[in-house]
């Protein structure tokens, strides 16, 4: 971030950092459109102002679930009234067409889920995989991301090499590397950890995997909406992600991607509507002609038609302010929180990696000497929404931030930090 001003010195030098006090104020009505020949933090203002977000506390949680901007409320009002009013519940094929580009793949690559685990569970049961078989999978997982896998290993006997990820990602390449054997058959790692925020490098671990005929099953639940994502480039066989967090879509959305190549070798375990070339119940014996030639076969039965109209409109509200935009602005933040934090080395210690490369939208933190849930709690009471970070024995914060959140948030963040830690 070029224009970072040192926190402590703008609190030295006593310049303004607003207080919480102007905090409280109402929902606001959100203006029509963007105002793209704004520049700078007057253009992220503009952008914040198109969310319904309330101002009484600062959110900074995104990784566990993104706000909506108003277009998406109103795409999903708009199409709940539309089809309960006409009765026509319509299909998503247009929708499923765009959500497919939006991420740089093909239409036929893509089943609509309604979140991350289901698209895990899909990949991870449908891999072909037998007793003996490794996985290799962090100590760092999310829940929809470790519990598909030990059900797999409990049930079938596949082997899980669990790994403590290092901080950049040269040695996390070589670390990967390093765990394959002869039965390595899959690399079920998430593209960006829930714990620390740290970004694995997809794009060298999957030309790697591939090069050794090893599935790539990549948790995506928060590299949709944050990097400019083409999951071709990007090269591994499966991402499963959702619409709810980055992309800031509606709860209850989510894909799956399934490279073209691999498609015929991932089992469908559950299928209905839509799945299939057809079947017959009449013939002797009865008769099923098979799936239909796409990732669509793992999605069946109805779908919401007013759902996808959200995810699409957030989808849109992407690409109009410009992906590219979006993530420099969401690694901009990143770091601008990172530098701020890095000068309460004192009281607190970094877990997240100093690279920023291995950075993009979370930064976690243990607190010094201090127990973290009790720091959690006053930063809360302070008006901060964070997140706690008990897992892989990490009891720590973590603060994720989206491009809605105004430097002047951040400010205020580190400002209550000092105060409690202090
Ligand atoms: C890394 C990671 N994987 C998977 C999930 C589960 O996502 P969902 O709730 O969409 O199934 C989360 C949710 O926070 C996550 O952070």
């Amino acid at each position: 971030m070029k224009s970072r001003r040192s926190f402590i010195q703008k609190i030295s030098a006593g310049l303004a950092i607003p207080s919480l006090v102007s905090f409280n104020s109402p929902t606001r009505t959100t203006p029509k459109s963007i105002s793209h020949s704004l520049q700078g933090e007057g253009y992220w203002d503009e952008v914040r102002k198109q969310f319904p977000l309330k101002e009484n506390r600062v959110y900074l949680n995104n990784g566990t679930f993104g706000p909506s901007p108003q277009v998406v409320l109103d795409a999903l009002q708009t199409c709940f009234v539309e089809t309960n009013s006409s009765g026509e519940y319509g299909h998503i094929e247009p929708e499923r067409e765009k959500l497919a580009a939006f991420v740089g793949i093909k239409t036929s690559e893509i089943s609509l889920t309604h979140n991350t685990t289901e698209g895990i569970n899909i990949m991870c049961w449908g891999l072909p995989l037998k007793s003996g078989d490794e996985v290799i999978i962090t100590l760092h997982e999310h829940v929809g991301n470790a519990l598909p896998w030990l059900n797999r290993a409990k049930l079938h006997g596949i082997v899980l090499k669990p790994f403590e990820p290092k901080t950049t990602q040269e040695e996390n390449l070589e670390l990967i590397k390093s765990l394959v054997t002869a039965k390595t058959k899959v690399i079920a790692i998430p593209h960006v950890t829930c714990t620390t925020g740290l970004v694995f490098p997809i794009k060298e671990i999957s030309a790697f995997a591939r090069s050794k005929g090893i599935f790539t099953a990549i948790d995506g639940a928060h590299g949709a909406g944050t990097f400019d994502l083409d999951l071709h480039d990007l090269g591994c066989d499966l991402y499963a992600s959702s619409y709810h967090k980055w992309v800031l879509g509606p709860n209850g959305t989510g894909f799956l991607y399934v490279r073209e190549g691999i498609l015929e070798q991932v089992q469908a375990y559950q299928i209905g509507a839509y799945s299939d070339l057809g079947w017959n119940m009449y013939q002797n014996p009865p008769e099923f002609k098979g799936y239909v030639p796409t990732a669509h076969r793992f999605d069946y039965g109805s779908q919401s038609l007013p759902m996808m109209k959200g995810a699409v409109a957030a989808t849109d509200f992407h690409t109009e302010i410009g992906r590219e935009k979006i993530e420099t602005r969401i690694r901009g933040l990143n770091q601008y929180l990172y530098d701020g934090l890095s000068e309460m080395k004192s009281m607190l210690v970094i877990l997240s990696s100093p690279e920023s490369e291995s950075r993009i939208s979370m930064v976690t933190f243990k607190p010094k000497g201090r127990d973290y849930q009790e720091v959690a709690g006053l930063i809360s009471k302070e008006g901060f929404r964070i997140r706690q970070v008990p897992e892989s024995k990490l009891d720590a914060i973590r603060i994720s931030t989206h491009l809605y959140n105004r430097k002047e948030e951040i400010d205020n963040f580190l400002k209550s930090c000092q105060k409690v830690l202090g």
